[in-house]
């Protein structure tokens, strides 16, 4: 082979890797390899073989003239099986005159010489053929591109399986999330049905019943059913809701609610940042009446909503001096119905908190907290921007690591 035959085999060829590397099904890759066998070698024909168990199945070709396409001969019984058996390639400037080939399955096709080489070399799982319609002694060059060729297309297989297996974990794992979801719907449904419907019941036969602290103490005791399911309803309805990021004043949030809670609050001015609004009011709401409910009982409360930076990062916080809970036993903080104060000291339901934390990781933040009792109480968090994924950087975890707690300034 002249060099510059062999230099434009050689582009060919890389061409070709790259193609295969594109390549996801099957087809694609016998449709690329019977075209390039051909062209790399000048060939008149050119098979792409599969094993099949004890046979050699002719899978495809892209030749002159018909020869053995939707074929299956035993290994043992045509030159591809030879090639796959003896894990290596086959050379025959002239089939008519080599043992090992069967010439009456020949003699009806156009071919005189060919070259056959096995695809992967330690198990074989295919073949690729070449055949002249005219006695040509294929030369090492060319039974070395084939050689290549075919150790390209076996990496190709094999990463088609790869590819098969991920895309079945993939399925999977979505079919578990879509239970999960499922299930937590249903949970949604049962509680907000379910449960509404028999506390509707109490309520109205509680009515009837004559005034007395029987009567009130069924009335509170629904009451609290009744606030109780609709924490779980929002727990579970911002535990799945999007993201809507945008422009917030998250100050202009926090003076709303403590106007509300007719609380005085002291906020810093002007904390703007992207963030979803309606779910950064919820999370504030829950963090500063938690501080307000706390320190109640403080003979001068006070609260602070304020915001810090550490590692060049905005750490939010919200500050009281009431009462506190043991940082050992605050494992569970997060955790919905766990709770550190007795109903006798400070009523609640324990769901508050883990609300405020489904609504800080959404965002790719994180929040924790700072408390000793009878200390006052702090939370911190952030609200990580979207991760940038940049071509060349790897991609960024969605949600950042706790930051080691900033201390009391
Ligand atoms: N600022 C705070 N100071 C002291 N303890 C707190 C503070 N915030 C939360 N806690 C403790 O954490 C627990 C969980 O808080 P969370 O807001 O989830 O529940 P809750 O306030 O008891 O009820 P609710 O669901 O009505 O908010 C509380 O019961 C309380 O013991
Ligand atoms: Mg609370």
């Amino acid at each position: 082979m002249e060099i510059e035959a062999h230099n434009r085999a050689m582009m060919r060829l890389v061409q070709a890797v790259q193609e295969l590397s594109l390549a996801r099904t099957l087809d694609k890759v016998m449709q690329i390899v019977r075209t390039v066998a051909r062209e790399l070698t000048g060939a008149d024909g050119a098979t792409f073989v599969l094993r099949d168990g004890d046979k050699c199945y002719y899978a495809d070709e892209d030749a002159i003239q018909p020869l053995w396409k939707g074929m299956r001969f035993p290994l043992t019984a045509c030159i591809s099986g030879w090639a796959m058996l003896n894990k290596d390639n086959a050379v025959i400037p002239d089939i008519y005159q080599d043992p090992r080939i069967p010439a009456d399955a020949y003699r009806p096709t156009f071919v005189k010489s060919l070259a056959m080489v096995p695809i992967r070399s330690s198990a074989p799982i295919g073949a690729i053929g070449n055949y002249w319609a005219e006695y040509h002694h294929p030369d090492a060059q060319q039974v070395s591109l084939l050689q290549a060729l075919a150790d390209a297309t076996s990496v190709t297989m094999e990463n088609l399986q790869v590819y098969a297996e991920l895309e079945r974990r993939v399925q999977e794992r979505t079919r578990d999330l879509e239970e999960a979801n499922r299930s937590l719907e249903s949970f949604s449904y049962t509680v907000s049905h379910d449960l509404r419907a028999p506390l509707r019941a109490i309520d109205g036969f509680s009515r009837m019943l004559e005034p007395g602290p029987y009567k009130d103490r069924i009335q509170q005791a629904g009451q609290r059913m009744g606030g109780l399911i609709e924490n779980l309803l929002d727990l579970a309805r911002y535990a799945r809701a999007e993201v809507q990021r945008r422009q917030v004043d998250l100050s202009d949030i926090a003076a709303q609610i403590a106007n509300r809670l007719e609380a005085p609050i002291d906020i810093e001015a002007n904390m703007t940042t992207e963030c979803d609004r309606e779910l950064l009011s919820v999370a504030l709401e829950n963090l500063l009446s938690n501080a307000c409910k706390y320190s109640s009982k403080q003979a001068e409360p006070h609260i602070e909503f304020s915001r810090t930076t550490r590692d060049g990062q905005t750490v939010y916080y919200v500050r009281d001096n009431g009462a506190g809970f043991d940082m050992e036993k605050a494992q569970k903080l997060f955790t919905p119905f766990q709770r550190m104060h007795t109903q006798s000291e400070f009523p609640g339901t324990g769901v508050g908190l883990a609300t405020v934390h489904k609504i800080i990781t959404r965002h790719g933040g994180a929040i924790w907290a700072e408390s000793a009792v009878g200390q006052g109480t702090t939370f911190y968090f952030t609200l990580s921007s979207p991760p940038i994924v940049a071509w060349d950087s790897p991609v960024l975890s969605s949600t950042a690591a706790t930051p080691a707690a900033p201390g009391r300034e």
